[in-house]
């Protein structure tokens, strides 16, 4: 065998997938892309921090809730500079709504450093993207290959179960042989002309086709190259993951005013809500009476304070969490403006309080107290 030869069949032999079949598949699902795909604002750009934007903002939101967030956010701050330079309140005030603050907390950060690095331009691959915070191998193959045109491979939920199907990929996901083997063919499935189209053409008929439940496979355009549509397994892949139920968590939260005026805290940076303002507040126990609630949040606020009343609860249910934010009418002699467990302190008036970057959660509990006569008497 001549060396050319051998070094082909030794490729061959490392690939998951047969050339035929690539063709195929790339072919079918670029074809059914330009044909079907959605008319979806980020599609119209071709300015990468516009379309990293809106990676970010999919991650854990659907298409329609992103559509005029991602407009708005844009309309504040228009470039990679503006959002660097803008404080991280109003950026996650510019949050408010979408959830999972992480993000918009990296989002910013990675700004920063694009500007400080990168003199202000996104860097162009997958392998530098992926230095920047908030990055991981998602985004870094999403952005290189959408806005860049790298053959950088990505898999997000939509993909995972498309490439589960076509290839009958075993396991649930979390799994780690499962997630490796599926990279491995988004890796080898990208390579090829249009990248970007490519993998948006992988979310996009997962998300419209190849859906979770009741699947159109009748109008599938790889259908006669899906395995588990040949063993009629569709529905029994990939399995459901097992989730945890939401943990419980209750918040006693303090509702001080004086003189048409709320008291407000800002969260240190990390863990959940980390960065963003509220009524201040303390994890309390389900069964924990008011007074040791009011003591919680003194020792929070670093002076004492009595409990006056109750203004009611505000209940949200989260992806993780079922929040309960009791509202807890306090006050004190001494009106603090610092404090330990709190970044910063402010006292506004609602309509102040309302234009900080607050979570809906908290947001709905500020509503709440104002609308119980927090502010009267
Ligand atoms: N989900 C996340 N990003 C997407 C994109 N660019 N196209 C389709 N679905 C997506």
């Amino acid at each position: 065998m001549s060396p050319p030869r051998k070094r082909k069949d030794a490729a061959a032999a490392e690939s998951l997938v047969v050339p035929e079949r690539r063709d195929f598949l790339r072919g079918q699902l670029l074809e059914w892309y330009d044909r079907q795909k959605r008319d979806l604002p980020w599609r119209r750009t071709r300015d990468p921090y516009a379309i990293w934007l809106s990676e970010v903002m999919l991650q854990q939101t659907q298409v329609a809730t992103v559509i005029p967030y991602w407009e708005r956010f844009l309309q504040r701050f228009p470039t990679v500079e503006a959002l660097a330079a803008a404080p991280l309140p109003d950026v996650l005030a510019g949050w408010r709504g979408l959830g999972y603050y992480s993000r918009a907390r990296n989002l910013h950060r990675a700004a920063q450093e694009v500007v400080a690095r990168f003199g202000g331009k996104l860097p162009s691959t997958a392998a530098e993207l992926l230095s920047l915070p908030g990055f991981g191998r998602y985004t870094a193959g999403a952005v290189a290959s959408i806005a860049f045109g790298e053959p950088a491979p990505l898999v997000d939920g939509n993909v995972a179960r498309v490439l589960s199907r076509l290839f009958e990929v075993e396991g649930a996901p979390g799994d780690r042989v499962r997630e490796a083997r599926l990279w491995a063919l988004a890796t080898e499935l990208v390579r090829g002309e249009r990248p970007g189209d490519f993998n948006q053409a992988l979310m996009e008929h997962g998300a419209t086709v190849c859906r979770p439940e009741n699947p159109l496979c009748l109008l599938c355009p790889v259908r006669e190259g899906c395995l588990a549509y040949l063993h009629g397994r569709v529905d029994e892949l990939p399995p459901a993951r097992v989730r945890a139920a939401p943990k419980r968590m209750t918040l006693a939260v303090a509702v001080w005013a004086h003189e048409g005026r709320l008291l407000l805290a800002r969260r240190a940076e990390k863990g959940l809500f980390g960065g963003l303002w509220e009524l201040p507040a303390a994890e309390v126990e389900d069964d924990t009476p008011d007074t040791d609630s009011a003591s919680r949040l003194a020792e929070a606020l670093g002076v004492s304070l009595s409990a006056r009343g109750h203004l009611g609860t505000v209940r949200r249910q989260l992806t993780h969490r079922s929040l309960s934010l009791r509202l807890l009418q306090v006050t004190g002699l001494e009106r603090p403006t610092e404090a330990p467990a709190f970044r910063e302190l402010r006292w506004c008036t609602p309509d102040e309080a309302s234009a900080l970057g607050m979570s809906t959660a908290m947001h709905k509990a500020l509503e709440a107290a104002v609308a119980a006569g927090a502010l009267q008497g």
